[in-house]
């Protein structure tokens, strides 16, 4: 298993948008394995491939304490989507210590393949739902930082690259 570079914002391949999977093969679960590995080491509760620079609709979620139920989400599309909405507070590893709220789904239903290729639907609310949000829009080349105002997203865009500059020192 490897650590894979996670792309920061606002790099532009981050607006790429995802292909579909339709090899679920061993090069398949390698990335997956990858995934999950570079998401507990960041600490984050979801990855998608478009933040490890690979453009294919995959996500890897776990909102769990414990940090032990892996989720893969394999060409996922939301099926179903309450309601209601609220506004949640969101962070990115692609966006390293910013918060804002954006306003998501309470709940989710959403189907996806997993490595095998077989398909099921998820029936998600409270943070999963807003995870699986967050790691979509990914897939779709969008960032959370596009539903901020147009003002803070500057901002945001400053201190990144900023941030980075300071890094390269
Ligand atoms: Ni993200």
């Amino acid at each position: 298993m490897a650590l894979l570079p996670i792309l920061c914002y606002p790099d532009p391949k981050l607006h790429t948008v995802a292909k579909p999977i339709t090899a679920f093969d061993d090069r398949l679960k390698i990335l997956v394995a990858d995934m999950l590995e570079t998401m507990y080491d960041a600490k984050g509760i979801g990855l998608a491939a478009t933040q490890v620079d690979v453009h294919e609709r995959l996500i890897v979620i776990d909102v769990s304490e414990e940090r032990d139920q892996p989720m893969v989400l394999i060409n996922p599309e939301l099926v179903w989507t309450s309601p209601a909405t609220h506004l949640n507070e969101e962070g990115c590893l692609s966006v390293p210590g910013i918060y804002d709220g954006v306003e998501r789904f309470d709940a989710v239903h959403c189907k996806a393949q997993d490595l095998s290729g077989q398909a099921r639907v998820i029936e998600a609310d409270a943070l999963l739902a807003v995870c699986i949000q967050h790691e979509m829009d990914h897939l779709l080349g969008k960032v959370f930082v596009e539903y901020l105002s147009p003002l803070k997203r500057n901002r945001i865009k400053s201190k990144m690259i900023k941030a980075r500059r300071e890094d390269a020192r």
